[in-house]
C-alpha cells in the first residue's frame, strides 16, 4: 500500500509521515473480485486486512442456514484484528460487495506496530468500542416491530459505513443488493423492496439504479435512528 492512501486510514492517521513509511512496505496488496468469501467462519486467522478501496459484508449464518450481515465496512476500514487479539478463530465470514483492493499485514507486524505506536493501539480500541455501539443499536433495533423502521434502520448503518455527507443530504452511491440489507434488517427481499418504495413516495429518499439519496439525513436520523 502506498504510504499517501495508509494516511487516509484512520487507524494510522495519528503517525507521522516517517512513521508511515516505515509501516508501508509490511503491507500486501490483494485484489478480491466481488462476491469472493476473504476469510471464513472457524479458520484460524493470522493477519489483519485493511480495505483500500471497495466494501465488504461481515456475515454469519443462523441455525436455518438464513445468512445474518453483522456490519458492511468500506475503504480505510480494517476486519480480522479480533483472531490477531483473542488467539480464537475467525468470528465471522468477510465478502467483498465488489471488486476491491485490500492490503494484509501479518499478525507478528501488526502486533508490533501497537507495541511500538500507542496512537495506532489506541485507534484500534476507538473502533472496537464503535463497533460494540453499533452492535447494541443494532440488538435494539432488530427488536423493531414494524419492517419500515428495521429496513431504515438498516439504511442508516449502510450510510455510516459507505454513504458521503453533503448539504445535509447523505448519497450512497453503491447500495448493497436488496436480499443483503434483507439480512441486515432481519426480514425478507420483498419487504426491502416494499418499504424502499414506500420510503420514496413519502419522499425520505430518492433512488436511481443503486444510487440512493436520503433527501433530509438529520430528518431521517431523528425519525428512524
Ligand atoms: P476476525 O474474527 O479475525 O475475523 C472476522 C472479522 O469480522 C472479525 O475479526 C472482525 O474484524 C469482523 N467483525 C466481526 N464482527 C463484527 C461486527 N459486529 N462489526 C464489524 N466487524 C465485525
Amino acid at each position: 500500500m502506498e504510504s499517501q492512501i495508509l494516511k487516509n486510514v484512520p487507524m494510522f492517521s495519528a503517525l507521522s509521515d516517517e512513521n508511515i513509511e516505515k509501516i508501508a512496505p509490511l503491507l500486501k496488496k490483494q485484489k478480491y473480485k466481488k462476491n469472493t468469501m476473504i476469510l471464513m467462519e472457524d479458520d484460524s486467522g493470522d493477519s489483519l486486512f485493511i480495505i483500500e478501496n471497495g466494501s465488504v459484508k461481515i456475515t454469519r449464518y443462523s441455525e436455518d442456514g438464513r445468512e445474518v450481515i453483522l456490519s458492511i465496512l468500506g475503504e480505510g476500514d480494517f476486519f480480522g484484528e479480533m483472531s490477531i487479539l483473542d488467539g480464537e478463530s475467525r468470528s465471522a465470514n468477510v465478502v467483498s460487495l465488489e471488486n476491491s483492493e485490500i492490503c494484509m499485514l501479518s499478525r507478528d507486524d501488526l502486533l508490533d506496530i501497537l507495541e511500538k505506536y500507542p496512537s495506532v493501539a489506541i485507534a484500534l480500541l476507538e473502533e472496537l468500542a464503535l463497533r460494540l455501539r453499533k452492535s447494541d443499536q443494532h440488538i435494539e433495533g432488530l427488536s423493531l416491530s414494524d419492517a419500515e423502521s428495521r429496513v431504515a434502520m438498516s439504511i442508516i448503518r449502510i450510510s455510516e459505513q459507505l454513504g458521503k455527507i453533503k448539504k445535509g443530504q447523505v448519497i450512497i452511491e453503491k447500495l448493497p443488493f436488496q436480499h443483503d440489507i434483507a439480512n441486515m434488517a432481519g426480514t425478507s427481499r420483498e419487504t426491502v423492496s416494499r418499504v424502499l418504495r414506500i420510503l420514496e413516495e413519502k419522499q425520505h429518499i430518492t433512488k436511481n439504479g443503486r444510487k440512493l439519496l436520503i433527501v433530509d439525513y438529520s430528518e431521517f436520523i431523528k425519525k428512524f435512528g
